[in-house]
């Protein structure tokens, strides 16, 4: 059962190796790391091969004194019948009986001998599932609490936070901010001041180690989940799409959403214009997939096609970073959500982008808004500013007034 473990174990490195190495291609060009690569592969089926040499060597074994055994009872069972008819014991009747039905039930015995050895060894893998089965989710996602409206009022009360993987380094310090409804607060400070563990904090990723985030006043983790998720969206750094159409990703697990607003959304992001761009590709009749060089052509009849109906590919491999960029943004922006957290997820809008962006937030689209940019235009027109340092709050207050301190947010903005 070890062996099998082990070997099931290899079985899965080796897969991941080769996935990693597929799906990062272009990084393994750009460094020539194939040669390192192909090592890392040679090495991990190699390991497997040698398992898998064990395992082939064991149950060889196994045959073999199986077979020895049968072969001497077969021996034991004629010598001790021979002795007993010079003996005048049995009959040769009874003797030959004797065997025919010892042979039927040999072969039971041995199907029931096979069957547990394999029955062992599927234990192996069984346990494994059962291993992922029984995990337990480590955040408490038990909240109840549905409320009919939100005001999306949040408040970081002195947090303390250590990532689980090194819990002896305090990301976060006693830090206390709120975001108001109706508007948008941006949150500033150099690479690794703990920006995106707040995010990640307000969407409850973690829990925070001391302290409290609350949102109108009620702990996050009082909030049903489903609800909670629909109420508070974010847009990471780095974006992930899936494979489908662009409309499949807007509306990613959003029930009962229209064209227009699904529309609306991509203005907001910024979004429309590549989108429709690549949906005229279809007009030729042709499914072309939007973009070049792309799988087989399947023929279409010529008719009006949905808007959003290109494929993205597998990751959103055949979008552009600023393109999938955009879309996670209307994909955020289409679920209405209270809070919307755009973590450093504007670089890629244009000032137009920005301005639709900004009038979204202004008109309603949202309540309250905590961006988290390097941007100086977009720090500037944000109402309220909180600056990190280090995982603590050093700076708080309008841009206007942090900029008349001539602080820690001054000196961002001239970076
Ligand atoms: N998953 C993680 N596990 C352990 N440490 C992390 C993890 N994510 C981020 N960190 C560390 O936390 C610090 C703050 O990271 P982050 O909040 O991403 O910074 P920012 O978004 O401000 O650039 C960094 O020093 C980083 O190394
Ligand atoms: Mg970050």
């Amino acid at each position: 059962q070890m062996l099998q473990r082990a070997l099931l174990d290899t079985t899965a490195n080796t897969a991941a190796v080769v996935q990693e190495a597929v799906s990062s291609i272009e990084t393994v060009q750009t460094f020539a790391g194939e040669e390192e690569e192909k090592r890392r592969h040679s090495q991990a089926v190699d390991k497997m091969l040698g398992l898998k040499d064990q395992m082939d060597v064991e149950r060889a074994l196994f045959t073999l004194v199986k077979r020895a055994l049968q072969l001497a009872v077969q021996v034991l069972v004629l010598c001790r019948g021979h002795w007993q008819l010079r003996e005048g014991a049995i009959t040769t009747g009874s003797l030959v009986t004797f065997l025919l039905y010892q042979g039927k039930v040999g072969r039971h015995v041995q199907a029931l001998v096979f069957g547990h050895g394999d029955l062992l060894s599927k234990a192996a893998a069984g346990r494994k599932i059962l291993e992922y089965l029984d995990r337990e989710p480590t955040g408490i996602t038990r909240g109840t609490w549905v409320p009919a409206t939100l005001r999306g009022h949040i408040t970081f009360q002195r947090v303390s936070f250590a990532y689980p993987t090194r819990p002896e380094r305090l990301i976060l310090q006693g830090v206390s901010f709120e975001l108001h409804p109706g508007e948008v607060t941006a949150l500033a400070g150099l690479n690794g001041s703990g920006k995106s563990t707040c995010a990640a904090l307000l969407e409850r990723f973690y829990e925070p180690e001391g302290g409290e985030v609350l949102l109108d006043g009620v702990p996050l983790r009082d909030y049903e989940h489903h609800y909670f998720h629909r109420q508070v969206a974010l847009v990471g750094q780095e974006p992930v799409l899936f494979s489908g159409t662009i409309r499949d990703n807007i509306i990613f697990g959003l029930e009962g959403c229209g064209e227009e607003e699904v529309r609306a959304a991509a203005a907001a992001a910024g979004a429309l214009g590549f989108i429709s761009a690549l949906d005229r590709g279809f007009d030729t009749g042709e499914c072309q997939g939007g973009l070049a060089g792309r799988g087989p052509r399947h023929p279409r009849p010529a008719q009006p096609l949905a808007f959003c109906s290109t494929d993205v590919g597998e990751k959103g491999g055949q979008l552009s970073a600023g393109e999938k960029q955009r879309i996670a943004i209307a994909r955020a922006l289409v679920r209405r959500p209270t809070v919307l957290i755009l973590d450093e997820a504007t670089s890629a809008l244009d000032g137009e982008g920005e301005a639709a962006l900004q009038q979204w937030m202004r008109s309603g689209g949202t309540k309250t808004v905590l961006l988290i940019t390097h941007c100086p235009r977009m720090l500037e027109a944000a109402d309220r500013v909180v600056v990190l340092e280090r995982g603590a709050v050093v700076e708080m207050g309008t841009p206007a007034q942090l900029r008349c301190r001539r602080g820690p947010y001054s000196s961002l903005l001239q970076r």
